[in-house]
């Protein structure tokens, strides 16, 4: 059973001003899908945090998949792509590419998201966008896929 940290990158959340949906929809569909959760983080929209939280992450090895929400639009705060970015070792693009070709056939404003996939030693971090909605169907569409991914990578 692989293990999943949910990182949610959010200023009202992490300032207490708005309830994570988004962070208990991949709970729940990691769950579904046979993943163990061991960790949730709730974080501001800053660069240098979610980067530091991404390596303990994978350097700690508490986790085979990093699975993180919001940031990854359009807004003057989101930078949940370049922290994640920062930590790369290793790109895994088709990821990102397979969430926004699902996605463009439910909202054109899938190509909004900069969502994107990476690897640092034995985790795999995948950016999902921001609202539960979105999370539901981009994850759903992935997650089948990332199991033989983990494997060759662990
Ligand atoms: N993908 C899916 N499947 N469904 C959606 O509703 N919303 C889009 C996009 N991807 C969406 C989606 C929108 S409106 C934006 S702005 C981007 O994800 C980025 O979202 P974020 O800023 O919340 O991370």
């Amino acid at each position: 059973m692989f293990r999943v940290a949910i990182v949610t990158l959010s200023d009202k959340g992490a300032a207490g001003q708005r309830t994570d949906e988004s962070g208990a929809v991949i709970r729940e569909i990691a769950e579904q899908n046979g993943y163990e959760v061991v960790s949730y983080t709730l974080l501001p929209d800053e660069r240098e945090q979610i980067s530091a939280e991404l390596r303990r992450l994978c350097d700690e090895n508490v986790a085979e998949l990093v699975l993180t929400t919001g940031g990854t639009g359009f807004s003057p705060r989101d930078c949940t792509p370049e922290a994640t970015l920062d930590v790369a070792e290793r790109l895994a693009p088709g990821i990102a590419e397979a969430m926004r070709y699902s996605s463009l056939n439910i909202t054109k404003r899938a190509m909004l998201s900069r969502a994107v996939a990476v690897i640092r030693g034995g985790t795999l971090i995948v950016n999902l966008p921001g609202s539960p909605k979105a999370v539901r169907e981009n994850l759903e569409y992935v997650i089948p896929a990332l199991g033989h991914g983990l494997e060759i990578l662990t």
